[in-house]
């Protein structure tokens, strides 16, 4: 059976890291505030002249070195995100220019923080269907830019960056790569988490604006069910899961899911202290960490979950 392998990932945070006590001196906070109820301790935030398109690829090309692969093997760029350099074209085709790849398909992929899981498994569709052999699918943000900085309920907890992995079509016996995804949507609700901004609606990218406890309430519940749902779908239980990777917004948030579902907090990866919240970027950022740091290894179940505004949520089971 065909199946869409992960052969290496890559990340790039912005130099500049800014503390919640920088925060503080312009913003009516203070670290004590923004780590208690975030667990937020900093964030990066790009350089003035420093693009998404330019976190991408930085990403993409370390994600490309870890996995042995050329640039040239690469026929399917995506580009999860909401804070694309221009409104057209693609960051995705930028990316893809800018790392002379001139052949397969590329695209961006808006489903907010939700992004990453869209990307894969749109990806691992591609890949089995044979349109595609090796695709680079890269969470990038720079969401500095999509905020008010005067505004305290919003611009503590976003960052800037990006994270990368390389998934290639691959035939195995046993089950492996991504194994099983479930997606969801609710456009009733995009007044829950929006910006104020769009190209057709005022010709600007506008600022966040967002209803932070009905957003932590509909986290907690449909990240919990996503994953409920996810497993029911498989042969897999919940105590089969080496590491539940989920969106990084807020630790409380991911501490009520593992709560709700039981799931031991020691197998769960959390960055969201070091990355604040990176939008389509926080999954891959923490995939490419807990490599590094050796906690994935092959043969291992790792589930990934997210919810993002439009609103969009869900769930995707890979096997490493
Ligand atoms: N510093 C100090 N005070 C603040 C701050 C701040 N940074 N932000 C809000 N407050 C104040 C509010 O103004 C309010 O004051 P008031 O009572 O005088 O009106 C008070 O704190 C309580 O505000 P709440 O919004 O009720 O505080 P809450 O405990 O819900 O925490 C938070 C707010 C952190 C935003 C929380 O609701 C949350 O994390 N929600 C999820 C939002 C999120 O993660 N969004 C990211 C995008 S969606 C996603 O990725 C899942």
């Amino acid at each position: 059976m065909l199946y869409s392998i992960l052969k290496g990932a890559g990340k790039y945070l912005p130099q500049r890291i800014v503390t919640n006590a920088e925060i503080s001196r312009t913003l009516d906070t203070s670290d004590e505030w923004i780590q208690r109820r975030t667990g937020i301790k900093q964030r990066h935030i790009a350089a003035q002249d420093e693009y998404t398109s330019d976190l991408a690829v930085r990403a993409a090309q370390q994600a490309l070195q870890s996995a042995g692969i050329s640039s040239d093997a690469i026929d399917l760029v995506l580009v999860a995100t909401v804070s694309p350099d221009r409104t057209f074209p693609s960051t995705a085709a930028l990316v893809q220019g800018k790392l002379s790849i001139s052949r397969g398909m590329a695209f961006d992929i808006n489903a907010v923080c939700s992004g990453f899981l869209y990307a894969v498994t749109i990806a691992d569709a591609l890949l089995k269907q044979r349109q595609a052999t090796c695709a680079l699918v890269i969470g990038a943000e720079t969401f500095s830019r999509l905020l008010n900085w005067s505004d305290r309920t919003t611009a503590p907890l976003f960052g800037d960056g990006a994270g990368a992995i390389v998934l290639k079509a691959e035939d195995h016996e046993t089950p492996t790569g991504v194994l099983s995804s479930l997606l969801c949507a609710d456009g009733r609700q995009w007044e829950l988490l929006y910006t104020d901004g769009g190209p057709s609606l005022n010709q600007k990218a506008g600022v966040t604006r967002m209803q932070g406890r009905e957003i932590f309430r509909q986290a907690v519940e449909k990240m919990s069910v996503s994953i409920q749902d996810l497993v029911a779908q498989t042969k897999i239980s919940l105590k089969d899961i080496a590491w539940l990777i989920p969106h990084q917004a807020n630790a409380r948030i991911i501490e009520a899911v593992a709560e709700r579902l039981s799931f031991p907090i020691e197998r769960v990866l959390i960055t969201v202290d070091r990355h604040a919240n990176t939008s389509a970027a926080s999954i891959p950022l923490a995939v490419v960490d807990s490599l590094a740091s050796g906690r994935l290894v092959p043969g291992q179940y790792v589930l990934y979950t997210a919810i993002g505004a439009g609103l969009t949520w869900g769930a995707v089971l890979m096997r490493l």
